[in-house]
């Protein structure tokens, strides 16, 4: 492998080397000429065998280029959170490398959480710097599946149930990965909004729903992120799989949207030839090999964009436009990258990176709750930040302060170069100021291992839980402050690919543990490791919880800054934890997963455009545990009146909301403010309210600032379905300053005209 990407080099430069001799460069080698004349070119010279070659897998992760004219191949690489492990040339396992071991940036669930596109460029950059490092081209992610379901396995790897939040978050990470010549390829496009059935459901929903919830921030992605690949989807929609699919890749995303980049099957999510020639694929990976036994290895010339393609063009069965408009796509995607000589040449496990990777976590993690406590002799206050003066017995309970997690979960399990587990970080952060004592509290999953990763952890406990429980209460008698750091995890039925959870509460008994916990000592903080809503049966009886996520490398630190206050907390949530799974239009009045089938089988999403909030604010008797938006600080925020620059806008217009902003408390901090609009009157049900801005704002204590956003016609539309095409009906609206979905501060009535 290794030889044939020199030679490739070699070729490259020795072409250069003739064609600057001959005094003239190839068109398409030439990189002042226009990029279109160059594909155009590099395509006039290559024959049909090379074309089609281009159109499929030759590994488990690249496709060739054309060596004859030095068009070097595609490496791909998942993806999201770190650059995945080297594989086996046609195998999952690993390959062995001493020298593919990555900084693991947060999960995109953290990354959303921090509200703050700031941190998205920096992700992408350090991510895209990373790959670069490693000699990729096209970067397996960001996700921007919406958050339909708390069950769905794969949510950690997305950016939550707000198409506006997640369009705006996914923007500067594409763009920070593709300043690095390096493409992002946006996934999985379209409606793949649970696991399970994965490659059988047929989502069956209105145009509505798919136009104003699941689809804008692939739009915005391509639109505004220029996005160079976009992944397909397993599942079908209209009943074709979404990686040969009419309706979403050649009517919306090419045609309406005007994408020119890749489409790329996701891995075996290709299951034709005919409809992958004409609905809109343009790269296979990951086949069965003949697309009907899976495991047999080393078919790529079976693969159904391969010889069986080439035949039917032989045939006469299918022309060569097709084929044309697939090898423009890849050759335009090989000149932004891997022929593009300005490209930067990356880094891999710097100080930079892992110093992204912090500060990107201890801006997602999220503060839910943290209640003044009475003090003897002193004044109530609030059990964190920890005040090391005070406590100096620190108990730590739980397998997710030990266990690493950036092992498992499906394609995006990594490798890393390091990763500091929480009680490490705390221990580290606390120093001999205190005493930190751990009890593992229950046995969640042992294991450690995916596609031959191994964490090394010994993590066997063969104790019952009631044993483990009683050493747990009883050392959590002896201490000033107890953390329980529990949660999901990586392992099958959590947070994990090609599964999903079986219900919306913590497993392995943990409610059994925290309740235990909070009966022998009440200065209990719970710590939720998870990419997804947990049900918290012992709310009440907790008076500091945390919503931590996958953050990576470097979880305990990050972690300990928030937990010892030397970051003020901000992260604010990028979906609704519902007080019960019913509480979710999925689950209330949506359908789910049925059975597992090998059959395709529908999913009707019949609660429609109504997800996350959109659904809870709907629902007038149900609160939710925690809403969309939530967050608190260790300081506090006055917002001030909100206003308008004026009472009515004109369609063409723009209105601006501005709204003061304090910091009441005597800690820096930052707040995010969010903007939410209501339709007041329409003709066509519409949710109670949507975002449609945020703002993050810093400010030292005492000091105000006035946070603006710009209101245009596209903040007041709708989706109409039976004309097609997104509306703004004239009339009533409300702009709506909050602090989270259910935590609004002022509104200002404004009329469109
Ligand atoms: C996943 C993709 C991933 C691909 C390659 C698939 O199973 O769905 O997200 O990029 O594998 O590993």
């Amino acid at each position: 492998m290794m030889k044939k990407r020199i030679f490739a080099i070699c070729s490259l430069a020795g072409l250069f080397a003739l064609a600057a001799q001959a005094q003239q460069l190839p068109v398409y080698l030439d990189d002042s000429k226009p990029l279109e004349q160059r594909v155009e070119d590099a395509l006039s010279r290559m024959t049909l065998e090379e074309k089609v070659a281009m159109t499929h897998a030759q590994s488990k992760f690249s496709s060739p280029g054309v060596e004859r004219l030095g068009i070097p191949d595609v490496w791909m690489t998942d993806g999201p959170h770190g650059i995945r492990p080297e594989v086996l040339w046609d195998e999952w396992e690993q390959a062995g490398w001493s020298n593919d071991s990555c900084v693991a940036f947060p999960a995109l669930t953290c990354l959303a959480a921090t509200w703050n596109p700031e941190m998205s460029l920096l992700y992408g950059r350090s991510i895209g710097e990373e790959a670069r490092f490693r000699k990729k081209t096209v970067l397996l992610g960001p996700g921007v599946n919406i958050y339909r379901t708390p069950l769905n396995g794969r949510n950690f790897e997305y950016m939550g149930e707000d198409p506006y939040l997640a369009g705006r978050m996914v923007v500067p990470y594409i763009q920070g990965v593709q300043q690095q010549g390096v493409a992002a390829c946006v996934k999985h496009y379209a409606l793949n909004n649970h696991e399970v059935n994965r490659h059988t459901t047929n989502v069956v929903l209105s145009d509505r729903a798919l136009h104003e919830i699941y689809l804008p921030a692939f739009k915005v992605a391509v639109q505004e992120g220029k996005a160079w690949a976009i992944m397909g989807a397993y599942n079908l929609y209209k009943n074709q799989h979404a990686c040969h699919n009419q309706y979403l890749l050649n009517d919306i995303l090419k045609k309406q949207w005007g994408f020119d980049g890749v489409v790329v099957s996701d891995w075996g999510g290709c299951h034709d030839t005919e409809q992958a020639i004409r609905y809109g694929l343009d790269m296979e990976y990951g086949s069965w090999t003949n697309g009907l036994t899976m495991g047999a290895s080393n078919a790529y010339d079976s693969y159904f964009l391969a010889i069986p393609y080439l035949k039917m063009i032989r045939e006469g069965k299918v022309g060569t436009q097709e084929l044309d408009d697939k090898v423009r796509r890849i050759l335009r995607l090989i000149f932004r990258t891997e022929m593009n000589r300005q490209r930067p040449w990356g880094s891999m496990n710097t100080p930079e990176h892992y110093a992204a990777a912090r500060r990107i976590a201890t801006e997602g993690i999220v503060l839910l709750k943290n209640e003044a406590l009475k003090r003897k002799g002193a004044k109530p206050a609030a059990l964190l930040p920890i005040d090391l003066e005070e406590v100096k017995r620190i108990l730590v309970v739980g397998e997710n302060a030990v266990k690493m997690l950036t092992v498992g979960g499906g394609s995006s399990s990594l490798k890393v170069q390091r990763e500091i587990s929480p009680l490490d970080g705390i221990r580290a952060r606390v120093g001999n100021k205190a005493e930190v004592k751990w009890a593992r509290g229950y046995v969640g999953d042992a294991s450690g291992e995916y596609n031959g990763v191994v964490t090394g952890q010994n993590l066997k406990d063969n104790r019952s839980a009631d044993e483990l429980i009683a050493e747990a209460v009883a050392m959590a008698r002896e201490a000033d402050c107890v953390i329980f750091i529990g949660g999901l995890n990586k392992s099958g039925g959590q947070d994990c690919e090609d599964t999903d959870r079986a219900s919306l509460d913590l497993p392995y008994g943990q409610d059994r543990v925290i309740a235990a916990l909070a009966e022998a000592n009440s200065r209990l903080v719970v710590v939720n490791i998870s990419g997804n809503a947990v049900a918290m049966p012992w709310v009440e009886k907790v008076p500091a919880i945390v919503q931590d996520w996958y953050v990576g490398s470097e979880a305990g630190p990050a972690l300990a800054a928030v937990l010892m206050g030397d970051v003020n907390p901000s992260g604010h949530l990028p979906f609704t934890f519902p007080a019960r799974l019913e509480d979710c239009g999925a689950h209330a009045v949506g359908e789910f997963v049925k059975e597992r089938s090998r059959e395709v089988v529908d999913v009707e999403y019949k609660e429609d455009i109504f997800v996350g909030y959109r659904w809870a604010d709907k629902q007038k008797k149900q609160k939710p545990l925690f809403a969309f938006g939530h967050g608190l600080s260790y300081t506090t925020f006055q917002f001030g009146k909100a206003q308008a620059d004026r009472t009515t806008m004109g369609s063409d217009e723009v209105l601006t909301v501005t709204v003061p902003v304090t910091n009441t408390g005597a800690l820096r901090g930052a707040e995010v403010v969010q903007l939410y609009i209501r339709d007041v009157e329409s003709s066509l049900p519409r949710p109670v309210k949507e975002l449609k801005g945020f703002c993050k704002v810093e400010l030292n204590p005492g000091e105000t600032k006035e946070v603006s956003f710009r209101i245009d016609r596209s903040a007041l539309s709708f989706y109409d379905d039976s004309r097609s095409e997104w509306v703004a009906e004239p009339g009533r609206f409300e702009a709506i300053i909050a602090a989270s979905a259910t935590d609004i501060r002022s509104k200002v009535p404004f009329e469109l005209k």
